[in-house]
């Protein structure tokens, strides 16, 4: 079943055209990738989603209901994750505390702290770290406080942006392993990525965007071998 879909959706930056008519959809299960050139309108697509941008025409359904034009606390509310570019967490707010906004909406303290051991069974560095602020930790534990904070309010749609960039490889693989973790034990997950070889191997599906209009969709393990994906994105 389809839990999101976006249907001619196009968006506007003044008068630059970011989304031109696209139209993907994620499936509940599944990790999709959204894979990209710097500029094609990645992170738009996501903001669109999320409703931090609105946009001009099309329509977005999660779960079957509408939610083209539905701000961020309300989607966040919805189930709907967002992790941005640049993770940016709360860099003078301790670990514990960044952890805690992500749960905003829940008052019960036996609540958070079930979810917060959770998240410590995915990422054990971040105990070691809960009393250290934010802003302190190194790029790939930013990452993995961002992806965790999301975590917090139990999303039903997790959306990464770029999850990987500016980390060294062997953090990017261990980030990857925990996304495909978070995916086999149910959670659905809208993967953007410059990086699309990693992602596309994780992807049970995978869009390719190209200056705001999807020109390929298939399996990951197909776009993987395509030659026009090979030679644009796997170079
Ligand atoms: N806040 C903004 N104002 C104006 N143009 C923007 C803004 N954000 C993004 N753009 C433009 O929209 C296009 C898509 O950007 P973006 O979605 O950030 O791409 P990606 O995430 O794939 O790198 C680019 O041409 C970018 O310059
Ligand atoms: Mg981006």
């Amino acid at each position: 079943m389809s839990l999101l879909r976006l249907e001619n959706i196009n968006t506007f930056y003044g008068g630059i055209h970011a989304l031109k008519g696209v139209t993907l959809e994620v499936n509940e299960g599944e990790i999709v990738t959204l894979i990209g050139s710097n500029g094609a309108g990645k992170s738009t697509t996501l903001k669109t989603i999320s409703g931090q941008v609105k946009p001009k025409s099309g329509t977005i359904l999660y779960n079957g209901k509408d939610i083209t034009n539905t701000p961020p606390h309300v989607t966040a509310f919805d189930g709907i994750a967002h992790v941005p570019e640049g993770r940016r967490i709360f860099p003078r707010l301790t670990v514990k505390e960044n952890l805690e906004m992500g749960a905003f909406s829940v008052k019960d303290r036996k609540v958070i702290e079930e979810r917060m051991e959770r998240v410590f069974h995915y990422f054990p560095k971040i105990k070691e770290r809960l009393h250290q602020k934010g802003g302190t930790m190194s790029g790939g534990e930013q990452q993995m406080l961002a992806i965790g904070r999301a975590l917090m309010m139990q999303p039903k749609l997790l959306m990464l942006d770029e999850p990987s960039m500016g980390l060294a490889p062997i953090i990017v693989e261990q980030i990857f392993e925990i996304i495909h973790e978070l995916n086999e034990e149910g959670m659905t997950i809208l993967l953007v990525e410059q990086n699309a070889f990693q992602a596309l191997q994780i992807a049970h599906r995978g869009y390719v965007i190209q200056t705001g209009e999807i020109v390929m969709t298939g399996p990951g393990q197909e776009l993987l071998v395509n030659e026009q994906v090979r030679e644009a994105y796997l170079a």
